[in-house]
């Protein structure tokens, strides 16, 4: 069902990374020095307690902020180097985002939802129907596309964001709490989808999440703490975290 793109899988590098927020007066260190290597087509979990930095630093993987400190490398790409109008490329082209909170448009039915990528791309209507169907169906919502957000359950509006997010074949998927309103079946669906689309177009993904279950099924498993990026091995996180 999906078509892979003429472009390749994307390696990113993390060098340095650090993200100060100002907030009254006061200098708050979130991410503190993060370096890390996400091969082409990764598949990468990202845990930590709340407030411990995961969405700032899915933010600057999806280019929408800009680093304090340091660089990530797209490729051999430093996107921040680019235009904003570069940038927005860049972004439309390799970036799928589902974020926690969904950012649907309100006054948009699922269906235009999913659409609304591939109409800024300026590609045809009918082809853009078409495929936002496909992944509408994909995601189990076809008797839903007619529905705006305020007519669909919490669950049900993560994965119209989800569709919406794959309706360009991005490079990289970043996915911030994908399986948060879902029931274990649907989130086991959710992370069938993500397997599926890993190993047949190449797309990395990195999903930041809480659902241990979820976290441990991906084959890399990172832990953010006090703004550092750790690696971890064997089943238990506490038992071996090895900083990055
Ligand atoms: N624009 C901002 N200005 C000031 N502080 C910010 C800003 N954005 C985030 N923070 C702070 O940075 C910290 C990390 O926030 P972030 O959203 O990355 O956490 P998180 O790990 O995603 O948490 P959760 O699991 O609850 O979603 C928080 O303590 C938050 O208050
Ligand atoms: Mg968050």
């Amino acid at each position: 069902m999906f078509k892979k793109k003429g472009s390749s899988a994307l390696a990113i590098s993390v060098e340095n990374l650090q993200r100060e927020f100002f907030h009254e007066g006061k200098k708050l260190e979130v991410l503190r020095g993060i370096n890390v290597t996400l091969e082409p087509a990764s598949m990468v979990s990202i845990r930590g307690r709340s407030g411990a930095g995961k969405s700032t630093l899915l933010h600057l993987l999806a280019t929408l902020d800009k680093p304090t400190h340091g660089r990530i490398l797209f490729g051999n790409e430093d996107v921040f180097r680019y235009s904003p109008t570069q940038l927005a490329r860049f972004r439309n082209e390799h970036i799928g985002l589902m974020f926690q909170f969904h950012h649907l448009l309100s006054e948009f039915t699922a269906l235009e939802n999913v659409m609304m990528p591939a109409l800024i791309h300026r590609e045809s209507h009918e082809d853009a129907k078409k495929r936002a169907e496909e992944l509408l169906k994909r995601v189990g919502l076809l008797d839903r596309c007619s529905h705006k957000p305020g007519e669909l359950s919490g669950g049900e509006q993560q994965r119209v964001a989800l569709a919406r997010a794959l309706m360009m074949s991005p490079s990289i998927l970043l996915a911030d709490e994908p399986t948060g309103n879902l029931d274990p079946k649907t989130g086991n669906g959710i992370h069938d989808l993500f397997k599926e689309l890993n190993e047949t177009l190449e797309i990395s993904i990195v999903i930041v999440t809480h659902d241990e279950v979820l976290a441990q099924k991906m084959p890399r498993r990172l832990m953010m703490n006090d703004g550092l990026l750790y690696e971890t091995t064997l089943g238990d996180e506490n038992a071996t975290l090895t900083k990055l």
